[in-house]
């Protein structure tokens, strides 16, 4: 399998793909580590231990990361993750506890002492990944590759050009873009293929278990902020398409091309200009998704909740 470690802020999308990444054979989640986004830190963190907790995750560790962007001020998703970050379900008190180590730390020491080079996945803002790479220049040389779900090839969620993770720390993504580490973006342009439809929620109820349940609830939620704010009628499902991309590259179809993060526009920062027709002459820096197997996609995330489900 395939060493990773998923860096995010839960976030119902989030929560799945820890799941997806915790029960796949084909990856070796090695840590949780938490940045501010969706929600504040505290929360996000809380919300990585409630779903270790509801999932059955006891054997990673949950480290917690950067409490704000690098440079411009914190802002939070409550509009589509609630004002707890992960709305919807009930959770019980977490008895799983998070590592008294920050997360940039934390990823060092991985990085440092893990006998192959390790598969960052970060389905967050950028900034415990840039803060890493900043710290610990020495660490990129032990990164395989990064595949982040941040940006889009065409428009945006946040502004009409700026998706939010990008958005959330755009410093943080200019920094992971030039860093010379490997990059995979799977952005909005794909994510969008990935739709909860109706049939997805009766595939996790249908399991017959409480965590099929509570991943019911997280999608129903998350889709009724979804209608409500873009009148999408089923939400698009974003950050487990990025651990997707890890357990099966061709779940996940990429082309290579020159991603710039927006620092400056009046109307675009955030944005992430790909420049996929070659027009700017740029040297190729990421791997950039464009298509998903939506079917395939699906039928392994249900086998995760199944598998984390029947533990
Ligand atoms: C991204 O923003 C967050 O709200 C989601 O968790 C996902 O990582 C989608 O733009
Ligand atoms: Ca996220």
């Amino acid at each position: 399998p395939v060493p990773i470690v998923i860096d995010c802020d839960p976030g119902h999308d989030d929560a799945l793909a820890i799941m997806l990444a915790a029960a796949d054979p084909a990856v070796d989640l090695l840590a949780i580590t938490t940045v501010a986004g969706n929600q504040t830190l505290e929360k996000t963190t809380l919300n990585a231990r409630r779903v270790c907790g509801i999932a059955g995750i006891t054997d990673v560790p949950v480290a917690a990361g950067c409490a704000r962007p690098l440079l411009q001020p914190p802002g939070v998703a409550a509009d589509v993750h609630g004002a707890s970050g992960l709305d919807g379900p009930r959770f019980a008190e977490p008895t799983v506890d998070v590592v008294p180590e920050h997360a940039v730390d934390l990823l060092h020491r991985i990085l440092r002492d893990h006998p192959e080079p390790v598969t960052l996945v970060p389905t967050a803002p950028l900034t415990n990944i840039a803060l890493l790479l900043t710290r610990h220049p020495e660490s990129a040389a032990r990164i395989r590759e990064i595949v982040l779900m941040g940006g889009s090839t065409d428009r945006g969620n946040r502004t009409p050009a700026a998706e939010f993770n990008i958005h959330a720390d755009p410093e943080a993504a200019d920094i992971v873009f030039g860093s010379g580490v490997p990059v995979t973006m799977c952005g909005l342009n794909v994510t969008h293929q990935a739709l909860a439809t109706p049939d997805v929620l009766a595939r996790f109820t249908g399991l017959g278990t409480e965590l099929g349940d509570v991943c019911a609830e997280l999608l129903a939620f998350y889709g009724s902020a979804y209608h409500r704010l873009w009148g999408m009628p089923h939400p698009p499902l974003h950050d487990p398409v990025a651990v997707a991309r890890v357990i099966d590259p061709d779940l996940v179809r990429c082309v290579d091309a020159n991603v710039a993060v927006e620092l400056h526009g009046r109307y675009t920062r955030g944005a992430t200009v790909v420049d996929l027709h070659g027009y700017l002459d740029r040297p190729v820096n990421a791997r950039v998704a464009v298509a998903l197997d939506a079917a395939r996609f699906w039928d392994r995330m249900v086998d995760a909740v199944r598998t984390l489900g029947a533990r």
